[in-house]
């Protein structure tokens, strides 16, 4: 059978390893396909030296690809909004198929290009814009395609997890760890995509997306970066047997979908506690097979494109059935997608920790205490270290069961404003992932 003709845009990290994965795995790949898949142009700015490239045309205009009739097969790894947007566009109207690993792409425009790769006909798949080389869109997709999805969380920013590892493990500043990962091309073009949770919240909105059949809104999501992250909290959640994990939580609930990114205490005794340095790992709970687990490498060369080169080889299996046939983009058939809310964080509900530096004298715990339990606020336990007193200030570390983040800030509020507390108290969410 011919060969299938592939044109990759963007030549960098995931695009050198693609084509290096493509030349390698030639074979195995046309074992899978049953045609061999052929790169027959690429676009790029520069050539990656990690790529020896003999007989490929190249050419620096990313549209001379996706006008390019020989073209099947469009593989956009430019990243960014702007000209990845037109240029997918453009490669769906000219009815080609579609490889993206631009999670920025899909969680923004991804309700625009699905609705018009439908028009169309054509695929766009997009596995590697989450989680790198997991295969969780897979997962989520058709493997669980039996459950009703009650959870999705993970730790989805390799370099937001190579920080907080080094910070944890090693005790290294915040910003070495960050060059670090720079240096290893985990980082995204701007960093505080990274450590912002932008980067996550991208990918947490395509996972709720297909884990409960809504449309992407990533506009709905709510977002908080690892930047100001104290390392006495780290060891302090230690001391109460808990790991500081920046998470993506999708959760629903009867009053909606919960759709948040956050530094999050989670036990130690997890598995996924312990998913440290660049790796990814995602838990998916569904009612029929409880809770699952994913983990593998969320970013780097080779191993995001192993999930570009398998949509690859999925695009060219499924390229010649009734588009109506085929998986849906989101999981669910799109007039079957679900209006169901996204929640404001304030309509969340999770457990806390909280450190407030209080004066150590009698009565200011039981002031503490007057302001949770007045909004019904449960605490499940209490630690105060005063060894580190300062100034006769101690830090008072409370663990608090479930309750919606309204009635927390009104809660820090008050504790604020308690002459024995100094200073703003930390709040960090807690997730038991049971
Ligand atoms: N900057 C991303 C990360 C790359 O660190 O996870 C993979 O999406």
């Amino acid at each position: 059978m011919k060969p299938v003709k592939v044109g990759i845009c963007g030549l960098g990290t995931v695009g050198g390893g693609t084509f290096n994965v493509l030349k390698r795995n030639a074979q195995e790949i046309t074992r899978r396909a049953e045609r061999a898949i052929e790169v027959a142009q690429i676009a790029a700015r520069s050539i990656n030296p990690q790529c020896v490239i003999t007989d490929t045309p190249i050419t620096d205009d990313v549209f001379e690809v996706v006008n390019n009739p020989e073209i099947d097969i469009v593989v956009e790894l430019i990243g960014g909004y702007t000209l990845a947007r037109e240029l997918v566009l453009t490669a769906i109207e000219n009815g080609k198929h579609v490889v993206t690993a631009n999670k920025a792409l899909i969680a923004v425009y991804g309700n625009e290009i699905f609705t018009k790769a439908e028009q169309k006909g054509v695929i766009v798949a997009f596995e590697a814009s989450v989680a790198g080389g997991i295969p969780i869109i897979k997962a989520i997709r058709e493997g669980l395609a039996g459950n009703r999805i009650n959870w999705v969380t993970g730790i989805i920013n390799g370099t937001g997890n190579f920080i907080l590892t080094e910070m944890t493990d090693k005790g290294r500043e915040f910003s070495a760890a960050l060059q670090e990962a720079q240096a290893l091309g985990y980082a995204e073009a701007d960093p505080s995509f990274d450590v912002e949770g932008i980067d996550a919240a991208h990918k947490l909105t395509i996972l709720a997306s297909i884990a409960f059949g809504i449309p992407l809104q990533f506009d709905k999501a709510y977002t908080e970066g690892i930047t100001n992250l104290a390392s006495e909290d780290i060891r302090y959640a230690e001391a109460l047997g808990y790991r500081i994990k920046h998470l993506g939580v999708a959760k629903r609930t009867a009053k909606g979908i919960e759709l948040r990114v956050h530094s999050t205490l989670i036990p130690s005794d997890k598995l996924i506690a312990n998913v440290n340095g660049v790796m990814n790992a995602v838990m998916v709970n569904g009612d029929a097979v409880g809770s699952t687990l994913y983990y593998g490498a969320g970013a780097g060369m080779e191993a995001t494109a192993s999930a570009v080169v398998a949509d690859l080889v999925d695009v060219v299996r499924a390229m010649t059935s009734d588009p109506e046939n085929r998986v849906p983009h989101l999981a669910f058939q799109p007039s079957a997608l679900s209006h169901v809310p996204v929640l404001s964080i304030e309509d969340c509900e999770t457990a806390y920790y909280l450190r407030i530096q209080a004066e150590d004298s009698p009565g200011v715990l039981a002031q503490v205490a007057t302001i949770l339990s007045k909004r019904g606020i449960n605490i499940e336990s209490i630690m105060q270290k005063e060894l580190e007193e300062m100034n006769g200030k101690v830090p008072m570390i409370l663990l608090t069961h479930n309750v919606t983040e309204a009635k927390m800030n009104d809660a820090i509020i008050a504790l604020e404003s308690l002459e024995g507390v100094e200073g703003k108290v930390t709040r960090i969410r807690v997730e038991q992932l049971n």
